[in-house]
């Protein structure tokens, strides 16, 4: 039977899975693959870059997708909004930061305003501003984040959320976690290390690879890469990427990144160059496990979809009500 959840009314789409605004990965291409193959995409806006923006709703064509952006980084370049508006994105997702500065130039445009959110005090902000959904993002997920669990996170939110749809990130890559999600009390999922290495994906083809081979087991949080690339990231989050030379070099000694930082910046831009991923980072997070193979975002998302059916399938049928002797 098909999974329908409120969100599917919400944003008009067939399955409850949103693809992850992931910066500089979820291109036009992907964010419109996954909303064709039924689900709905999110253009990764990231820091905010005015022409790669205009290249990727290009890229989406006549695809219903959203578009997502680091809220801090926003603030700093507000036209990005209008821009971005102007495209009648289905969602606009705002993580990381104060979004009701940009609210009301939402709703006047008539977008659902999707907030993401790691602590129960940035739920509370969401539900009280009134906001279409909520993503509650466990520490388990690839990029940034925070340091709860997505298992008994997503629950806390949904028990303050009111009737605000909430949306699970963090860790979920396959039908079992999109069958735990709504298990969980979320109306959805939203996926981005499943889709990293996509075909349609915009990371580089040795990230691909790296992420393939890689395991949760082999990632860590950690601010070395935001350090490396200059960006001033709020201490509230960090980065989950796979270890590398680079995070094992420097994780436990950030004042000796900072002391050797004009070296280790050119070290580090070099290897952006070369895709080298033993200096750069491969932003996956630990749902890295479940992903083995590069494929279509379609195939990725159908498959994640019919397990989830079957899970639910199979689920009814194992808790069925004991009879009482
Ligand atoms: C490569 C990558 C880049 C990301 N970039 C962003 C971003 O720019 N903005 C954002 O809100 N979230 C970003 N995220 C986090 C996602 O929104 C989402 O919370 C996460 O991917 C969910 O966990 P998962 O990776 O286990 O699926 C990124 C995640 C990844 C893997």
């Amino acid at each position: 039977m098909p999974i329908r959840t409120p969100l599917c009314g919400l944003f008009g789409i067939k399955y409850p899975v949103l693809l992850a605004p992931m910066a500089g990965v979820s291109g036009g291409t992907l964010a419109a693959a996954v909303s064709r193959a039924g689900g709905l995409g999110l253009i990764g806006g990231g820091y905010g870059d005015a022409e790669w923006l205009t290249r990727a709703f290009d890229d989406a064509g006549d695809a219903r997708v959203g578009v997502g952006f680091i809220t801090w980084a926003l603030a700093r370049q507000p036209r990005l909004l209008d821009l971005a508006l102007d495209r009648n994105p289905v969602a606009l997702m705002l993580s990381f930061g104060d979004f009701k500065p940009f609210l009301e130039r939402i709703r006047s445009a008539q977008s659902k305003l999707i907030v993401q959110v790691q602590t129960l005090d940035q739920a509370r902000a969401a539900v009280d501003a009134g906001v279409d959904a909520i993503v509650a993002q466990g520490t388990e997920a690839g990029g940034h984040g925070g340091a709860r669990a997505t298992l008994p996170f997503v629950p806390a939110v949904v028990d303050i959320a009111q009737g605000v749809p909430i949306i699970a990130a963090g860790g979920i890559a396959d039908g079992r976690g999109v069958t735990a999600a709504l298990a969980l009390g979320a109306t959805g999922a939203l996926c981005g290390t499943t889709f990293f290495a996509s075909d349609e994906s915009l990371a580089s083809e040795s990230a691909k690879q790296a992420a393939l081979c890689g395991s949760g087991d082999h990632t860590e949080r950690s601010s070395v890469f935001d350090v490396a690339r200059d960006l001033d990231w709020p201490s509230d989050w960090n980065l989950r990427t796979l270890r590398n030379t680079f995070t094992r070099r420097w994780s436990a000694d950030m004042a000796g990144l900072n002391q050797n930082l004009a070296t280790e910046r050119d070290r580090f831009n070099a290897a952006i160059a070369a895709e080298d991923t033993d200096i750069a980072p491969v932003i996956v997070g630990e749902a890295a496990d479940l992903i083995h193979a590069r494929r279509p975002a379609k195939a990725i998302l159908d498959e994640m979809m019919a397990q989830a059916e079957d899970r639910v399938r199979c689920l009814g049928k194992s808790v069925a009500p004991i009879k009482e002797e």
